[in-house]
């Protein structure tokens, strides 16, 4: 039988103490710590090896440019559903706004799912003071996933579209150590779906190769002492994940 290593505790608590940050200094990351998560997300297993994901970084003036073109995006989107269906009919013959990631990202969840969903974005509304029919509030909120909030680093993740779900099951991996490493650096981090709404201002940056597809973004950078950085919506206990047998063989 094989003992549990030294590193089991220091790793349960690195894993325990990780959350989703929502409020990020300005300071910038230094190069060799961002190297060093960098290369250990690299270290992640994948399909075959295949390590099906690019990723493209933003910091600096490169990333001022996404901030200021995603949040125009994101302004022109709410403005048109703001604008009933004359708005929407706009949205649809201008384009502007008009999402063009290469995943929908606003889509209706499962049944089963959405309660979770609603107390995940309840207990943040609450936290923040954010009453439940207070719109402007909340689309305040949900901007500030394009401003990075406020991070000075962006990764953007992008996943080869030839290994189907793996690739995206690859790239999970890969995103899980990076933001792992990153808070072992004493760096904060949040995954954002959102970020993979808009995917033009990313291919007017970048040299995407054909076949890759924009999955999400992460912001990374150093947490402010804002309070939105204590959510911890929790989880469901490990026996509620778990499928009941259906055999009553051990
Ligand atoms: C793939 C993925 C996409 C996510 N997208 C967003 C997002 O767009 N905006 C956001 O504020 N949080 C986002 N999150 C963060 C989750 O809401 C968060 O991980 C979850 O509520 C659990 O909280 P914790 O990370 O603090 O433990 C995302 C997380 C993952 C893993």
């Amino acid at each position: 039988m094989q003992h549990a290593t030294p590193w089991a505790e220091s790793f349960s608590t690195l894993v325990n103490s990780r959350r989703s940050t929502r409020d990020f200094l300005p300071d910038a990351i230094p190069q060799s710590v961002l190297d060093a998560v960098l290369a250990d997300a690299n270290a992640s297993p994948s399909w075959s090896n295949t390590q099906p994901y690019r990723i493209a970084i933003a910091s600096g003036a490169l990333r001022d440019r996404l901030q200021a073109e995603l949040t125009q995006l994101f302004d022109a989107g709410m403005a048109a559903q703001r604008g009933g269906w004359w708005g929407k009919l706009k949205l649809l013959l201008g384009r502007k706004g008009l999402p063009d990631g290469d995943f929908v990202t606003n889509f209706e969840y499962p049944s089963d799912l959405q309660p979770r969903r609603r107390a995940t974005g309840h207990g943040l509304y609450a936290l923040l003071g954010i009453g439940r029919k207070d719109t402007a509030a909340r689309e305040a909120q949900m901007r500030r996933n394009f401003e990075f909030f406020g991070a000075p680093t962006a990764i953007f993740v992008f996943v080869h579209s030839g290994l189907r779900e793996f690739s995206v099951l690859d790239a999970g991996i890969w995103l899980q150590t990076l933001m792992l490493s990153a808070h072992a650096h004493g760096l904060a981090t949040c995954a954002q779906g959102a970020l993979a709404t808009w995917a033009g201002p990313l291919r007017e940056a970048y040299e995407i190769p054909p076949d890759y597809k924009l999955i999400c973004g992460v912001s990374l950078g150093y947490a402010s002492s804002h309070p939105v950085n204590q959510f911890n919506p929790g989880r469901a206990d490990v026996a509620e994940s778990q499928i009941p047998q259906k055999l009553s063989i051990q």
